[in-house]
């Protein structure tokens, strides 16, 4: 026997003798295989060798930091040898010799999972102190738990909100703000739906409409009724646009919706460059939008537009207080309001 052996055989001894006897196995340990359902931290582990001789058994106990106890079979010849690692309540004296298998990474008993090689932990379930935040749900892992979160919220336990507005939810010209775990889509004129890609139907299509004064009146080219005649194009003389007289310095137009709605928005398509290639579409400022439950008296205030507005441009005009009305006008104080279409949007009031 050389040195090391001895010192090892020695070692043996004295864990076979202190701790052996101290701290044998309970019958816990023995029935689960693996963990004492005494123990202090819930690991315990366990490592089985079929050895020859008693002196091996010591060598490789004495060899293993983490031995603290060892336990001997005598099984058909061959010697059992079972290192212990970890701490646990040990009061029980065990009579018996359980037979393992020589191999310590087999599976552990139900329960329990393998965490190292030859170490079973109990499973506890993490998700018994609701470890998830903010409705996520919570699913039990082996020594461990996995949040499934619910939409709008990331991280280990979804306590991060997302910021959808990065991603540019918000459609049709929607404004994105952002909110703990959510967002909210505010929808240009004319859209609506929780990402503003629902249109929302014309209400002023193909309505009579009327206007203050009409521009070349003998030919009417350019009557009221061609600012909801369903034509977008903005050339005003190809395509049709409404336009007052010279000289009217209070032109407004009107649309007659026959039903009452609350109105929510306004849209104004203005006049494209003109054919020689100037450039008046500057004209649409400063108009107002207001609503009327009788032709006579279209006075309650909807929106303001203060421009000027430039070529082709889809004016949305908002009426934050939804007025209702029957009738919708638009107006201005200065000379020639020239309107290629208007929208008008609305709930049924
Ligand atoms: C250890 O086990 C004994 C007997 O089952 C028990 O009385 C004692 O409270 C336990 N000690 C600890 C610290 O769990
Ligand atoms: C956690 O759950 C997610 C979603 O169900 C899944 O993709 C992932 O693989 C799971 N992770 C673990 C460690 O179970
Ligand atoms: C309402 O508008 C009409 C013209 O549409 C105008 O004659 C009348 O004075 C207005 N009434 C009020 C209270 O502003
Ligand atoms: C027209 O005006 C709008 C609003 O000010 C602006 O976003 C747009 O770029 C302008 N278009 C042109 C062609 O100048
Ligand atoms: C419509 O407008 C009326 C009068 O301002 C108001 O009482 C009503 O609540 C509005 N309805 C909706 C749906 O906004």
């Amino acid at each position: 026997m050389n040195f090391f052996a001895a010192r090892s055989y020695l070692l043996c001894f004295i864990l076979m003798y202190s701790y052996g006897q101290l701290l044998p196995l309970t019958s816990d340990f023995i029935k689960q295989g693996y963990v004492s359902e005494g123990m202090d931290e819930g690991v315990f582990a366990v490592h089985i060798l079929e050895i020859k001789s008693l002196i091996e058994c010591a060598l490789r106990c004495g060899m293993n930091l983490l031995c603290n106890a060892v336990d001997f079979c005598f099984l058909d010849g061959l010697y059992t040898c079972r290192f212990r690692y970890g701490h646990a309540n040990l009061s029980n004296t065990i009579t018996q010799c359980e037979v393992y298998e020589i191999t310590a990474s087999k599976d552990c008993p139900d329960g329990l999972f393998l965490r190292a090689q030859g170490i079973c932990k109990i499973n506890t379930d993490e998700c018994q102190n609701d470890p998830c935040l903010n409705g996520a749900t919570c699913t039990n892992t082996p020594g461990s738990f996995n949040c499934t979160c619910d939409a709008g919220w990331t991280g280990i336990v979804c306590d991060e909100d997302i910021n959808e507005c990065l991603d540019n939810p918000c459609q049709n010209g929607g404004t994105c703000s952002n909110s703990d775990g959510s967002f909210t889509c505010t929808c240009a004129g004319g859209f609506t739906g929780a990402l503003c890609n629902e249109v929302l139907p014309n209400i002023a299509l193909g309505k009579p409409a009327a206007q203050s004064s009409t521009f070349l009146d003998s030919n009417a080219a350019y009557a009221a009724a061609y600012a909801v005649d369903g034509n977008r194009g903005t050339d005003v003389v190809v395509d049709k646009c409404t336009i007052t007289r010279d000289g009217d310095t209070n032109p407004w137009w009107r649309v007659d919706l026959q039903a009452v709605y609350n109105i929510t928005s306004v849209r104004i398509l203005n006049r494209g460059i003109n054919q020689k290639g100037k450039d008046i579409s500057d004209w649409l400022r400063d108009v107002t939008v207001t609503v009327g439950l009788t032709e006579s008296d279209v006075n309650t205030s909807c929106g303001f537009f203060a421009g000027p507005g430039n070529a082709s441009q889809l004016v949305v005009i908002d009426c934050p207080t939804l007025p209702q009305g029957r009738f919708v006008k638009i107006s201005k104080t200065t000379e020639h309001l020239i309107l290629c279409e208007v929208d008008v949007f609305g709930v049924p009031g």
